[in-house]
This record gives C-alpha cells, sequence and structure tokens, in this order.
C-alpha cells in the first residue's frame, strides 16, 4: 500500500508533537476520526491528566478525551520514540516572542532535534506553529536533508496554520478550513490528505511560504483593524462622541465594512505576536512594515489609556488613584476564556498598582493569578463592591451580576461596552 492509500483508508498513524491548546484538539480530532494516534509533549503532568481521561483544553471535552483513550486510538508520551511506527507527524509547538520582538523558534527547534531521531523514509512531517515565512524551508529541511534524504521522494513536508479560536461556540478544529502548503506538489497533496481524511477541509495553496505567510496576514489584519478602531475609539473619546453607537450605526452597511471593536489592549499568544514575525522577517529583505509597527503601538499603548481614563474619572470624583482600591473584572485575554497569556489585565495591574492603588481581581474563570502580582481575588458582593472606588471592566464575563456592579459600585470603566444595557452615572465607558 503506498503512503496516500494508507493515510486515504486510515491506516496511517499519526502522531501530534506538542499537546497544548492547538495540538490537543488535534490529536483528538485525528483520533476521533479512527486513525491511530501518538500524542508527545514534554510536560509529563498534561500527559497524565490526558491518561486520566482530564482535558485542561476547555474546547475538548473530558468525554470526547476519555473515549479515545480508552478505545486505544490515542496513545501519548513524553518519550519521542512512539514516533518509531508514525507515518506522520503535526507539530504544534509554541512560538513566542523574544523581549526584543524577535522571533523565539527554539521550541521547533527543540521538537526537531527530537524527532530526527525517529524519522524514517517515507514520513510526512507537518509544522503547523505559528512562524515567520521561509521557517519550514530554512530551518526544518535541512534538518531532514542532512541525512541524503530528497524532499518529495524520501520524505515529505508541509506547513498548515492552525486557525483555532478558542471558546469560539461555532467553529473549531474540525470546521475551520485548513490551509496547506507543501514544500513540493506531492508533499502538499500528501498533508491535505490527512486533514481529509480526518474529516476537515484542506485549502491546498502553491508552497510552505505561502502558507506560512496567509496565517500572519490573517493575524497581522485584526491587528490593524482593531489599531485602528482603538485610535478611534480615543479620537472619539476626547469628542465627547460614543464609539460603540458609532461602530454599530456602521456595521448597517452591507458592503464594504467589517466591525472590529475598541478594547483595553490585545491580548492572546496570537494577535499581539504575529504580526512581529512577519515584520521581522521583511526586515531581512530591507523592507520596513509601517502598519504593523503602528498598530503595535496603538494597541500596546492602550492599556496606560485605560489607567489615564480611570485616573482622570477618581480625579473628577476627588480621588486620586494612590490608595484607592481598584476590582480588575476579567483577567484572561477575551471573555469566557481561561488563557490568560499576553493579557492587558496584567499591564493595567502593573501600572494601577505603581501608582500606589490597591488592586484585586474577579474571574470565573482564573482560580489563582502566579504572575508575580500582588492582587487578592475579589469576593463579589454587594457590601464589598460598595468598598471598591473603581471596577473596571477589562475583559467582561459571564457570569457576574451587573446588576449588582452597577447599583452598589460607586465608579465603573467599561472598556468593552459590555454594559451597554446600562443607563448610570457611574458608568464610563472607553
Ligand atoms: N492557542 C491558540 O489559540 C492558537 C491559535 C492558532 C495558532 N496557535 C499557534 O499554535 C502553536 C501552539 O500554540 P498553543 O496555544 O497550542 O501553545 P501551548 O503552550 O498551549 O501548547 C504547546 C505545547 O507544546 C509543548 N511543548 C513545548 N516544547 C515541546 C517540545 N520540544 N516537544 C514536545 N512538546 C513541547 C508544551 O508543553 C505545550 O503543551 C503556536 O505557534 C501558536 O502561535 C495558537
Amino acid at each position: 500500500m503506498d503512503l496516500i492509500e494508507k493515510i486515504e483508508s486510515g491506516n496511517a498513524v499519526q502522531a501530534v508533537v506538542g499537546l497544548g491548546y492547538v495540538g490537543l484538539p488535534l490529536a483528538v480530532e485525528f483520533a476521533t476520526a479512527g486513525i491511530q494516534t501518538a500524542g508527545i509533549d514534554i510536560s509529563e503532568n498534561k500527559i497524565a491528566q490526558i491518561n486520566k481521561g482530564k482535558s485542561y483544553v476547555r474546547d475538548v471535552p473530558d468525554e470526547n478525551l476519555k473515549k479515545v483513550v480508552d478505545n486505544g486510538k490515542l496513545k501519548v508520551s513524553s518519550d519521542f520514540s512512539i514516533l518509531k511506527d508514525a507515518d506522520t507527524v503535526n507539530i504544534a509547538v509554541p512560538t513566542p516572542l523574544r523581549k526584543t520582538k524577535d522571533p523565539d523558534i527554539s521550541y521547533i527547534v527543540a521538537a526537531m532535534d527530537e524527532i530526527r531521531k525517529y524519522f524514517h523514509p517515507q514520513m510526512v512531517l507537518i509544522l503547523e506553529s505559528t512562524t515567520y515565512p521561509g521557517t519550514t524551508e530554512e530551518v526544518i529541511l535541512p534538518m531532514l536533508s542532512a541525512d541524503g534524504m530528497k524532499v518529495g521522494e524520501d520524505f515529505y513536508l508541509a506547513f498548515s496554520p492552525e486557525r483555532v479560536d478558542p471558546g469560539n461556540k461555532d467553529y473549531n478544529t474540525s470546521n475551520i478550513p485548513k490551509v496547506v502548503g507543501g514544500v513540493t506538489g506531492k508533499c502538499t497533496e500528501l498533508a491535505a490528505s490527512i486533514y481529509r481524511r480526518a474529516g476537515m477541509n484542506p485549502v491546498p495553496v502553491s508552497s510552505s511560504r505561502v502558507a506560512e505567510t496567509v496565517k500572519l496576514l490573517e493575524n497581522t489584519f485584526r491587528s490593524v483593524n482593531i489599531g485602528l478602531v482603538n485610535e478611534i475609539a480615543l479620537m472619539c473619546s476626547r469628542m465627547g462622541i460614543n464609539v460603540w453607537e458609532v461602530i454599530d450605526a456602521a456595521k448597517t452597511k452591507p458592503f464594504g465594512f467589517m466591525p472590529f471593536y475598541p478594547g483595553p489592549g490585545l491580548g492572546g499568544h496570537c494577535i499581539p505576536i504575529d504580526p512581529f514575525y512577519l515584520s521581522w522577517k521583511a526586515k531581512q529583505s530591507g523592507f520596513n512594515s509601517e502598519f504593523i509597527e503602528l498598530a503595535g503601538r496603538v494597541n500596546g499603548d492602550m492599556p496606560s489609556h485605560v489607567v489615564t481614563l480611570v485616573t482622570d474619572a477618581l480625579n473628577r470624583a476627588r480621588k486620586c488613584v494612590n490608595g484607592s482600591k481598584i476590582l480588575i473584572m476579567g483577567v484572561s485575554y477575551k471573555k469566557d476564556i481561561d488563557d490568560t497569556r499576553e493579557s492587558p489585565a496584567f499591564d493595567i495591574i502593573q501600572l494601577l498598582s505603581m501608582k500606589g492603588a490597591q488592586v484585586c481581581y474577579h474571574d470565573d474563570n482564573i482560580e489563582d493569578l502566579d504572575e508575580g502580582l500582588n492582587v487578592e481575588r475579589f469576593d463579589y458582593s454587594a457590601e464589598k463592591l460598595r468598598e471598591v472606588d473603581c471596577a473596571i471592566i477589562v475583559t467582561g464575563h459571564g457570569g457576574v451580576d451587573y446588576e449588582l456592579l452597577v447599583r452598589n459600585c460607586p465608579l465603573i470603566f467599561d472598556s468593552r461596552n459590555t454594559l451597554k444595557n446600562f443607563e448610570s452615572e457611574n458608568i464610563i465607558r472607553l
């Protein structure tokens, strides 16, 4: 049986390296489609949880995970030797930025160093981690070709960006089209067949570089448009115009306008980071990206604008930030998820603490804020809300009684228009 038949008939063994927010749903998707799947992660804790059928990713219900662990379709380990029998490998390890805003692809390189030990002829490798154009061909390809193996003949290599949106009720790993770009045409064909076999909808493109750039365009598009609307929000705030009403009316135009919303700053693993992968790479070709840098600056300044607007509001109430008790509502990077990576709440907390505020937080989804910050969990009640000088809605969270908040808290800064249905003098909107 040739490789493509093996994949299409569901007889290929597929592996996923890196079982986080991206890798775990993907591995479960493969296994649920009846494909023998091997999962690898360096975190012993994650491996132990998976083996107990306990999902640490909200979008993967325990029962779905348990089913594939119990029926043996998903086998996980921290030992890369389980790759010996794998026909395909998808890599979904982190790709953060260094402090200097340069790409940090050290996790990809570390994973590849291990994968290489078990790499064998006729294997397909697909990188899913978001990265700069050229990573697949310039970093991974040389590592695999070192022993004289030829891409497109002896092994197959492709890039397929992950587009998952945690917490999205309508779209998930199974129904988001999968862009796939191989180093050769055969690589693209094989990689696409892997996703097709798992019930996904592959969208082939001409090269891995195109596929890498697709993801960065998507996230740059978001970052730039959010940057624009953040600037418009600050403009409107200065002119006494309600930006939320402006956007709501603008979006009635049936073509040529797409609503983006202002907020307290960007968060998450993608939008604040990925555009800089693109601008970093473009710089190597002597191209300076104006939009990416500008949007990064405007969005990056939002937490400080929030603090300024809160300071002004406290001032009008004859209070100062120093010594005020300030409640941060929602510390995850968007509402109703349990991921705090890059959350703008951290910058806001830090800026307020530096000014002497006594900061506390409320978030149904975050038990502990282990970020070296001096903030306590807030015990949400009418009585406690009356003790607060200002509450800042950073990410509006379900499960919170906003009526109680509006009735009892003397001042509320709403950075997300969460309280749009409330008319009350103690509410200030971004
Ligand atoms: N989280 C998202 O919403 C999202 C969406 C689209 C794309 N992405 C991209 O997908 C990639 C993965 O992101 P994530 O959110 O799943 O990250 P994550 O931190 O949740 O998961 C990464 C996993 O890789 C493991 N890991 C690290 N080094 C490893 C190694 N050498 N070998 C094996 N496992 C290793 C970690 O233990 C972790 O479990 C990133 O490039 C990210 O930008 C993420």
